[in-house]
């Protein structure tokens, strides 16, 4: 099935309800040969695909149940290790920090990964990413046997779609492109913006069927109920209390990538 890329980007959303059915190796191979066509630095990216039951669960154990439900989860990586073969193979070092290598890496990285996830679309599957993979990095390490300097990025889910969500809503472009400097939001332009998203989520039920309310850490009781939670309230919480469960665990990010073989100090 071939689409229009205007009408794929403008219709794409993020699927959770996924036929029983398998994508073929050989649909996965073309999807990740036109992530390959992303713009890059230095090819910084490595995906590990898994249909196999079992990786999948213990995936899932850490990431939710939605690599059971999808066909196949791919762990996109951040892939130090290759570049630096290749300078080695011509006799060098890599003489980047990994401050900079980071910044190059996981733009290389994204943008494989978001032009899979689009040739994906225009073939007629559903995705959703699962962007807790870099917390769970010595499992992955240990599950996909993935050596240091590949550091996993973000997993995502890839199968046949059950399901057909209208594309969700957005902040307004105006907040979003400037034109010939940068414009700082008002408050009353920021609670607008917010309530565009807001009314968009509330209308789809999407965190009520999620069940994708971000608990209150202050308060036994939620004073916002599913009619009122829309996107402001999630992103506040999520970003606003302290981050994720990974954290509370005591969980380090930098710790972990160190661990991995970065150099970040
Ligand atoms: C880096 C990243 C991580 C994400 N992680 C998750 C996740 O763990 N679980 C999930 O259900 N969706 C996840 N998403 C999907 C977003 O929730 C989704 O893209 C966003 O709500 C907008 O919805 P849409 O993609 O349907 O337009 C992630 C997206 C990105 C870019």
């Amino acid at each position: 099935m071939q689409t229009n890329v205007m009408d794929t980007l403008m219709n794409r959303a993020s699927i959770r309800r996924f036929e029983d059915r398998e994508v073929e190796d050989n649909i996965i191979e073309q999807i990740v040969r036109a992530g390959q066509q992303a713009p890059f630095t230095g090819q910084m990216y490595s995906v590990i695909a898994t249909k196999d039951p079992q990786k999948k669960a213990e995936v899932a154990k850490y990431l939710g149940k939605l690599p059971l439900v999808g066909s196949v989860f791919m762990l996109v990586c951040v892939d130090f290790a290759r570049l630096e073969k290749f300078i080695e193979v011509k006799s060098r070092e890599n003489s980047f920090d990994d401050y900079w290598m980071s910044i190059l890496g996981i733009q290389d990285a994204s943008y494989f990964a978001q032009n899979m996830v689009i040739a994906a679309e225009g073939l007629g599957l559903g995705s959703v990413f699962l962007g807790s993979a870099p917390w769970i990095t010595p499992q992955l390490k240990e599950l996909f046997q993935i050596p240091p300097r590949v550091m996993p990025l973000v997993g995502f889910v890839l199968g046949y779609p059950a399901e057909n969500p209208k594309p969700r809503p957005r902040i307004p472009t105006k907040h979003v492109l400037h034109w010939d400097r940068y414009q700082s939001m008002s408050q009353q332009e920021a609670e607008e913006a917010l309530q565009v998203m807001d009314a968009g989520l509330i209308r789809e039920g999407y965190y009520l069927q999620l069940q994708g309310k971000i608990r209150l850490k202050s308060q036994t009781s939620d004073p916002v109920s599913y009619d009122q939670y829309g996107w402001g309230e999630h992103i506040s919480r999520k970003f606003g209390q302290g981050g994720l469960n990974m954290k509370e665990q005591g969980k380090d990010m930098k710790a972990i990538l160190n661990e991995h073989g970065m150099r970040l100090h």
